[in-house]
């Protein structure tokens, strides 16, 4: 009889679980492989599993999971288990005749609820360690646990994967060759591994029998289910089970292997013997389950869900089997609070009974004194990136340094995160967005080409070579060293080719023997000249391009493998001095500084250089800039920087001196702006730019009213504040004031008026506004809005509304002011300023945030009658407004739109991405509205019922910190995405910024809102 003819019908199980437990419940199949499995649900209950046996079932496996459960469950503090229920003869296994007088065994366990593992996304680091430690508690559990008839089943135990070996032709041919050297190792290691620990173990921690908590940001392992595989094993077994289910799917396989090891470790130590073998059986793990799959594919070829299953294992060993082993193998231990390495201390003890020279490393060098040379990220000292990549300029630097200092070796780098590595080859796809290799491994010794290198020590060749190629390491010496009961490497980088090359692999060098001589650039690869000079615990699986440079995530693993060049020289100079932590500064800020001064995200970042688009962190972790449209060309724009650089080294003074850098600027400006526009004042920020403007308005009109849009923000000085809004109507803000008056958000998606041809209904507001103001005997001064409305959530205006308010407006006598300090100078593509979208001429622009690329500069651009009415007699003098500086800056960075053609890039990436994220918006209905000009756009967040979405922008906008990518959230409801980057933002970034959107937006914590 085969085993769909011994099936049990619905019907068949509701009656048993009545029958034999007296429950009324109802049945739904559930997969399995032994049993068949019901889920039973009962009125208001999480209910049941109920498990019928097939026929001639084991029943030594039966009662073995029934006591395994049974001891779980009163031996276990803290470990969620299926419960077992007794029947009501009080019997944990039942036996029943099926319909057909079949014998069967019947067993009900508790059914716990959560979601399935396979199912969770995202499968964060702090899953997976709570993952280790669920499994590390079982494990602890089990420790007391025998029982008489345990078996193992053959298949499933690592420590008989050899029988995959008879099944090597079922793998693809390109496969076979990785599938056959884990085998090997596995074969190799044998001798070790056996002698490991055992121990009862679950032995099947895969995706679907682990059970997650509902938690959807910050989620844990609720409980591991399904003991069907419990065996007596090897222990390690078991953290390599759940180590290769863990890593399928993942671009950085060893992240969540290290998180499972770390939590298992935390609650069930492991023994570095174990930790040896982990890498291997990892991979034996992937290759019986991979093998599994072929062998059933054999049987049904056609079917799609087996050729869909063996993928994940076949992607996941190939991706295993190109990370080394042992530093896969260092990791563990570290992971586990073991060095790194396991002579590492053998080495640090070693290095601490002798004191070496530098004069012996070389013997031309002035003195055995060091001056330290910072190279890292916050460095003033290299300065902007286009001055470190001017070699010429950069030996200029260190030649004078060493003209400072004559009898002192210039030296410097171990553990230092730099900005330097800005080739490609650096950077990789991690878990979490891109990663850059930035910590130094070594130390750099500044030296002139040809100085000599000598050894300090007795050396084997292991590597002699040119690794060429920009920014490698050109002519490269690596040396082993054999002690009495340990082995290092020493590697010596960016030497002549031809003084590298000398030697032979298996040449011995004796200590003070030359080993090479330093390059000059290209060959030593296109550096300025420079001893690499690194030590080595392993040389891992690298037989050339050792990495000196490396990410900071895996900082505390290669440490341990490199050690500390200065624990051979032992200066004190080249100690690495201790930087002020984020914690230090964060408490000093709370003291000192106003507490309104708000940081941003939930673990603020310290950012300490600017390129381009990217921020910079202390690390030099790179993020994608979305959000600063203050660095409107591109942070720390080298001709700006330049500009203000030059100019403020000749002088800096106020505008009652003739310069021409004011009446540059001046002209600058007024070639961008309609002809009516052609006076200008300099101020120093947005706030004061149309502070200046309110005034003019008043002392044009006379009078004191002015018009703004709800939600509005103009600025943080008293009287910005009192047209502002989104200050006074928000949090700690008192309301409107007497003078001012507040109509609609001009808001088409969830404003007052909704969808197409609103702009009447919106006009017909500020129409009101001044009734209003006119019914109490007085008029309007001004009408202030922007082109955009920024933080009331990137609201564009509707087409048709600013034409009739401000034709409204001026008929009342009023002015029209375009606050123009977020949207000005390209950013809108179309235009280079947003009120030119709508066809208007405002009586005054106010310009700020991006007319001086961070620095602070702004202005207030008016016709020649408002000029002219403004000038009453009473001085506009201005401190720093207008000063030759600024102006040298904001001209610069005029230009700079002009010459890069940014405005047209704005116009072009913008279309892109606002197209893009329209069609994102069809596959993700959370996104309510995509809107926008130019590289000013906004998405804004709403369920079914337009209600605004904020935890889930706010999730978005932390998650994607979490890839490498700045955003911003704002609106009155905080449900805005705001994308507001400097506009050299390209298309690259443009995917970039889509592809991680697409990512986040896809997560439980997104998808679960509709
Ligand atoms: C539209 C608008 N106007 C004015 C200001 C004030 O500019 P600042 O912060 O330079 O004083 C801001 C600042 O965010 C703004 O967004």
């Amino acid at each position: 009889m085969n085993y769909t003819d011994t099936k049990i019908s619905i019907q068949e199980a509701e009656k048993i679980l009545f029958e034999q437990y007296n429950i009324k419940g109802t049945a739904h199949p559930l997969p399995g492989y032994e049993d068949y499995n019901f889920r039973i649900k009962v009125d208001n209950e999480d209910g049941y599993v109920l498990k019928i046996s097939r026929q001639n079932v084991n029943k030594n496996a039966i009662s073995f999971l029934r006591d395994i459960l049974l001891y779980l469950e009163k031996n276990s503090e803290d470990l969620i288990t299926p419960k077992i229920i007794a029947d009501t003869k009080g019997d944990y296994i039942s036996e029943v005749l099926d319909n057909d007088k079949n014998r069967r065994s019947v067993r009900l366990l508790t059914w716990i609820s959560g979601r399935v593992w396979h199912e969770v996304n995202p499968r964060l680091n702090n899953l997976h360690f709570s993952l280790g430690e669920t499994s590390g508690k079982i494990t602890k559990t089990l420790q007391g646990f025998h029982h008489e008839s345990i078996e193992s089943d053959f298949d499933w135990d690592i420590a008989h994967s050899l029988w995959t070996k008879k099944h090597i032709h079922l793998f693809p041919k390109e496969e076979q060759e990785i599938v056959n050297y884990f085998q090997n190792r596995f074969e190799n290691e044998l001798s070790t591994y056996t002698r490991l620990r055992k121990s009862i173990v679950h032995n099947d921690v895969n995706d679907y029998n682990i059970l997650v908590s509902d938690n959807l940001i910050n989620p844990k392992v609720k409980a591991v289910i399904d003991y069907g595989d419990a065996m007596q094993t090897q222990i390690i077994n078991d953290v390599g089970i759940c180590c290769a289910y863990a890593i399928m799917g993942q671009n950085d396989s060893l992240e969540p292997a290290l998180q499972i090891v770390s939590g298992y470790h935390s609650v069930f130590p492991l023994q570095e013997e174990e930790l040896d073998h982990l890498y291997t059986i990892i991979a034996m793990r992937l290759i019986v389950s991979y093998t599994s799959a072929l062998i059933n594919l054999k049987k049904e070829p056609k079917n799609t869900y087996l050729q869909v299953s063996a993928k994940p294992a076949s992607k996941a060993l190939k991706k295993w089997f190109n990370i080394s082993s042992d530093f896969a193998h260092y990791s563990f231990r570290v992971a586990c609070g073991y060095t790194a390495h396991p002579d590492t201390e053998k080495f640090n003890r070693w290095a601490s009974t002798y004191q070496f020279k530098v004069t012996e490393l070389f013997p031309t060098a002035p003195s055995d004194e060091f001056h330290h040379i910072d190279l890292s990220v916050s460095s003033k000292w290299i300065g902007h990136q286009e001055n470190f990549n001017d070699l010429d300029l950069f030996q200029f630097k260190i030649d004078r340094l060493q003209a400072e200092y004559p009898n002192k070796v210039l030296a410097g780098g171990y553990l230092e995160p730099r900005p330097i590595y800005t080739s490609t080859a650096y950077d990789k796809i991690g878990n979490n967005g891109s990663e850059s290799r930035t910590i130094h491994l070594g130390i750099d010794f500044w030296f002139h080409a040809n100085t000599p290198v000598h050894a300090l020590f007795d050396g084997e060749v292991v590597t002699a070579c040119n690794d060429a190629g920009d920014k490698e390491y050109g002519g490269l010496v690596i040396l082993k060293h054999h002690l009495e009961d340990f082995e290092f490497y020493t590697l010596y980088g960016h030497n002549t080719v031809e003084s590298a090359t000398k030697h032979q692999i298996g040449d011995l060098i004796k200590k003070g023997e030359k080993i090479a001589e330093l390059g000059n650039y290209p060959e030593n690869g296109n550096w300025a000249p420079h001893l690499h000079f690194q030590v080595m615990m392993s040389m891992l699986d690298y037989e050339v391009d050792f990495p000196g440079v490396t990410y900071f995530k895996q900082l505390n693993v290669w440490k341990g493998l490199c050690p500390d060049p200065n624990l051979l020289f032992k200066s004190e100079a080249l100690k690495n001095s201790n930087n002020i932590t984020n914690d230090e500064l964060i408490a000093y800020r709370k003291q000192h500084l106003g507490k309104s001064l708000n940081l941003q995200y939930k673990t603020p970042i310290k950012m300490v250089r600017g390129a381009g688009v990217y921020l910079m962190d202390q690390y030099a972790q790179k993020y994608l800039d979305t959000v600063n449209n203050v660095a409107h060309v591109g942070h720390e724009h080298f001709s700006v920087v330049k500009a203000g650089q030059e100019q403020m080294a000749l002088i800096n003074t106020n505008s009652r001196y003739l310069h021409d850098n004011i009446n540059k600027l001046a002209k600058e400006l007024i070639e961008t702006l309609p002809p009516e526009l052609n006076v200008l004042h300099f101020v120093n920020s947005g706030s004061e730019a149309n502070e200046l403007a309110i005034r003019m308005a008043k002392a044009y009109s006379g009078e004191k009213d002015i018009i703004a849009s709800e939600v509005g923000y103009h600025g943080n000085t008293n009287m910005c504040v009192d047209i502002s809004s989104y200050k006074f109507d928000g949090k700690g803000g008192q309301g409107a004031p007497e003078h001012t008056h507040i109509f609609p958000i001009p808001n088409a998606f969830r404003g007052k008026y909704r969808g197409e041809n609103t702009a009447d209904k919106y006009a017909e507001e500020v129409k009101q506004c001044i009734a209003n103001i006119q019914s109490k005997g007085r008029n309007v001064a001004a009408f202030i809005i922007e082109p955009i409305i920024s933080c009331g959530g990137q609201v564009e205006l509707p087409q048709g509304f600013l034409p009739k308010a401000y034709k409204l407006i001026q008929e009342a006598g009023g002015i029209c002011i375009s606050d123009e300090v977020q949207t000005g100078c390209g950013r809108m593509g179309k235009t280079f300023w947003g009120f030119q979208l709508h066809n208007v001429v405002p009586d005054i622009v106010t310009i700020g945030k991006p007319l001086g690329n961070g620095h602070p500069v702004a202005a207030v651009a008016c016709t020649k009658e408002v000029a002219e009415k403004f000038a009453n007699g009473m001085e506009y003098f201005n401190t720093f407004g207008g000063n030759p500086v600024s102006c040298a800056i904001a001209t610069e960075v005029l230009c700079v739109v002009k010459r890069e053609k940014l405005q047209e890039n704005a116009y072009e990436v913008g279309e892109f991405l606002k197209e893009e994220l329209k069609k994102l918006s069809k596959e993700f209905p959370v996104i309510g509205d995509v809107r926008g000009q130019g590289l000013f756009l906004g998405i804004e967040l709403v369920d079914n019922n337009l209600n605004p979405l904020a935890k889930q922008t706010d999730y978005l906008a932390n998650r994607m910190k979490d890839h490498g990518i700045l955003m911003s959230v704002d609106g009155p409801d905080y449900n805005v995405l705001k994308i507001k980057p400097p506009i050299v933002f390209n298309m690259e970034n443009a995917k970039e910024l889509l592809f991680y959107l697409k990512k986040i937006l896809s997560e439980d914590f997104m998808t679960s809102t509709i």
